[in-house]
């Protein structure tokens, strides 16, 4: 294992002092840390993920008080909402405050915050302080990392250090919610629903309007492995499989284990369970990219409120070919 994975905490907050780059766990993915108040130390977190500086990062508190120090006229509902949640894996795109470098922000007025739940997340964020920028540790397009070993695959010396907490609980990217006026706007579905957050807030949820906020999440090429993936209903999987039975060089993720298929053929029959599911997706599909199948093949997922963000990266996954 690389010298750079550690679980050494101080270490870590040191480096975010100095302006380094930091790699975390969080409970949905890790993140690649810089102090958000540094801007020559945020603009290295764009260059090391090749990432265009008009999307803007997350910034992660381990303090309720850092709130109202990095965005102000904060509504009503995303004070509920942070009640309810935080820590946990919901982000919250708010008004920002003077204090927050526009390089965070890619020159929008608005701030993405969240508090994540890991352990050591929640350490390291306690030790240094202040905010910390944390977009997925990932190259840009790339399947996001949920173990440490993910991370130093994607990164020279760039990053100076990899705080290792093993594999990532959640295992997709948190709930974006943002707001106008008292009422939220999902922004980016993950674990955290939509009927969770309705349950804790009064307001309906607004659609997304015409104008698409800037989320590179929702660019075409996201959370992609290399290999050409393709969603396909449980019916017509077995359809093409039957109608081509010889095929051997197919990779499948399924949650029906009945398909018949070539020996060859790389199949993972993932959990029924949505939290099960996303906490090995990117797991999943890493493996499956590996075997150098022509064609990655996955089982659509339920319809559900539940499935909404693990239905929003295979699409995604699938969008870029
Ligand atoms: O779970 C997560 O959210 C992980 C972990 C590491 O915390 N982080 C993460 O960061 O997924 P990233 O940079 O890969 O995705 C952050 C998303 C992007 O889609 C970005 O455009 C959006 O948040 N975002 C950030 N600031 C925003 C803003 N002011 N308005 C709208 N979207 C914003
Ligand atoms: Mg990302």
């Amino acid at each position: 294992m690389s010298k750079r994975i550690t679980t050494d905490i101080s270490a870590a907050a040191r480096l975010l002092t100095e302006g380094r780059l930091v790699a975390f766990p969080t409970e949905t993915v890790y993140g690649l840390g810089a102090d958000a108040l540094n801007p020559s130390a945020v603009r290295r977190v764009y260059e090391a993920k090749s990432r265009p500086f008009g999307h803007p990062l997350i910034i992660h508190v381990g303090n309720m008080h850092l709130l109202d120090e990095l965005a102000q006229d904060i509504p009503d509902n995303a004070r509920a909402l942070v009640r309810h949640f935080w820590p946990g894996p919901l982000t919250l795109v708010l008004k920002a405050s003077d204090n927050v470098p526009r390089i965070v922000t890619g020159g929008q007025d608005t701030v993405a915050i969240r508090f994540p739940a890991h352990p050591m997340a929640i350490a390291l964020l306690k030790e240094f302080g202040g905010g910390v920028v944390g977009p997925s540790a990932n190259k840009f397009g790339h399947l996001s990392p949920t173990k440490a070993a993910d991370v130093d695959s994607d990164f020279g010396p760039e990053v100076d250090l990899i705080l290792n907490g093993a594999s990532c609980p959640v295992g997709i990217e948190s709930t974006i919610i943002g707001f106008d006026g008292e009422f939220p706007i999902m922004l980016r579905p993950g674990m955290i629903t939509k009927r969770a957050i309705s349950a804790e807030i009064s307001k309906e949820f607004f659609e997304a309007g015409a104008e698409p906020p800037r989320v590179p999440g929702s660019l075409s090429a996201h959370y992609a492995p290399t290999t050409r993936l393709v969603v396909l209903h449980a019916d017509d999987i077995r359809r093409y499989l039957k109608e081509n039975s010889e095929l051997h060089d197919v990779a499948l993720l399924t949650i029906t284990p009945l398909f018949k298929t070539h020996p060859n053929n790389k199949m993972i029959v993932a959990s029924t369970d949505p939290d099960n599911y996303a906490k090995n997706l990117y797991e999943s599909l890493r493996e499956l990219d590996r075997v150098g199948a022509k064609i990655i093949i996955v089982e659509s997922v339920p319809l559900t409120d539940a499935w909404d963000g693990i239905r929003d990266r295979l699409e995604r996954a699938a969008g870029s070919f």
